[in-house]
């Protein structure tokens, strides 16, 4: 099973980017994870598209955009454009997912769909033959550095029940509160990709950190 991490770039400081991204060039991170707030959707305004396109001229990683924004079809084609290699959009942004779903597709950029903590894995039945990965959050969206919500175990069990039936090559990512305990259950219930921001950034040596993630 794939065991995968991907660094959010949001608990790097901003004065040193480019060595946060140098950082994980390095390492054995598996994506760059970017958290695009809009505060209308979250209660938070981060970065966007031009952060994005400049740190596509340096990465050696995929860059995984998780879209916490209202209204993604209309960014889909611009985000597509800055270098994305997966685009996530959050199910209870998108009154048509399907269709949204295709667009991202249609751009050769792998397509996922992000569950709130309050969001059923079941709702994602009709859709996820669909999809290349699902983002389960595991704290409220809008911040970095909150406590991991415990359900989630539960939801990664049932959406991993899912996926085999339906698409067993669809990857399972959570975010949110990861940390060596949190992550080590949710690799064992059946995650295969572990977004970590603060628990990286604010470690003393991030890039060991990333390696002991994979490990867990
Ligand atoms: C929260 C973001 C997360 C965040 C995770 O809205 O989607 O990606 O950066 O931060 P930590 O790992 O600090 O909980
Ligand atoms: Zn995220």
């Amino acid at each position: 099973m794939k065991r995968l991490v991907a660094p959010s770039i949001l608990s790097a400081n901003f004065n040193r980017l480019g060595e946060a991204i140098q950082m994980i060039n390095q390492s054995e991170a598996d994506f760059i994870h970017f958290d695009v707030m809009d505060g209308v959707f979250v209660p938070n305004i981060s970065f966007g598209i031009p952060v994005i396109k400049d740190v596509k001229k340096i990465a050696e990683k995929p860059l995984d955009v998780h879209l916490m924004i209202v209204n993604p079809d209309k960014f889909i084609v611009p985000f597509a454009e800055a270098g994305a290699s997966f685009l996530t959009v959050h199910y209870e942004t998108c009154a048509h997912l399907h269709r949204t779903i295709q667009s991202i597709k249609e751009q050769g950029v792998k397509a996922s769909v992000c569950l709130n903590p309050h969001t059923p894995v079941a709702l994602l039945e009709d859709i996820i033959s669909e999809l290349d990965m699902v983002l389960l959050m595991s704290v409220n969206p809008g911040f970095g550095g909150q406590k991991f919500i415990e359900n989630t175990y539960k939801k990664v069990v049932q959406l991993k029940e899912l996926i085999e039936k339906n698409n067993p090559e669809c990857l399972i990512e959570v975010d949110g509160g990861v940390n060596y305990q949190t992550g080590k259950k949710l690799f064992e219930a059946g995650a295969n990709v572990l977004v970590a921001g603060s628990f990286v950034f604010a470690s003393e040596n991030p890039e060991e950190t990333i390696r002991n993630l994979k490990l867990l």
